[in-house]
């Protein structure tokens, strides 16, 4: 979403497209930085996590593709001011010096803030595609939706199991 701008939204479905093209926007981004978070992952359980990820990805691109074919609307990118911000913040950990584990521990606490992110925002997007009677598209985001709450699950589940408890040593 612009943080100064000028959206206008007579319609839910204007709302919806709107939300559906800052998805779309996210999700770009988080190809171009998912790479370098593997990258920069010590764990191998973290690298592989970051590369599994990478991939549903770009399943949740061409899931939205569907979906603004569904409506009958070009794909767009609306900037996502939020996921440029918290995609700095991952740099910042990408860039960080120090002990491997603890740097883990800090790419994790980065990625689970984009998984939020997106969570809330395909929330949204499912809820506004059941109430405007788009089927389809509700079961898309749904599908992603999943994939992305997963994710989630698998870092803390890293977090808990490895990262922090080696960076406490
Ligand atoms: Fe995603």
């Amino acid at each position: 979403m612009p943080i100064f701008g000028s959206l206008e939204f007579n319609s839910l479905e204007d709302l919806f497209v709107t939300q559906l093209e800052d998805l779309y926007d996210a999700e770009h981004r988080i190809i171009r930085a998912l790479p370098k978070m593997s990258e920069a992952a010590h764990a191998r359980d973290l690298k592989q996590a970051f590369d599994q990820h990478l991939a549903q990805t770009r399943g949740h691109v061409d899931r939205l593709d569907r979906i603004f074919r569904e409506i009958n609307k070009t794909p767009e990118r609306e900037t996502c001011e939020a996921m440029i911000g918290l995609l700095r913040e991952g740099e910042e950990m990408i860039d960080s010096k120090g002990d491997p584990d603890v740097r883990d521990a800090a790419l994790i606490a980065a990625a689970q803030r984009v998984e939020h992110y997106e969570i809330a925002g395909y929330g949204t997007a499912r809820s506004m595609a059941k109430h405007l009677g788009h089927a389809e598209a509700e079961r898309l985001l749904g599908e992603t939706l999943e994939e992305e709450k997963s994710t989630d699950v698998k870092l803390t589940e890293i977090a808990e199991t490895q990262v922090n408890v080696h960076a406490l040593h």
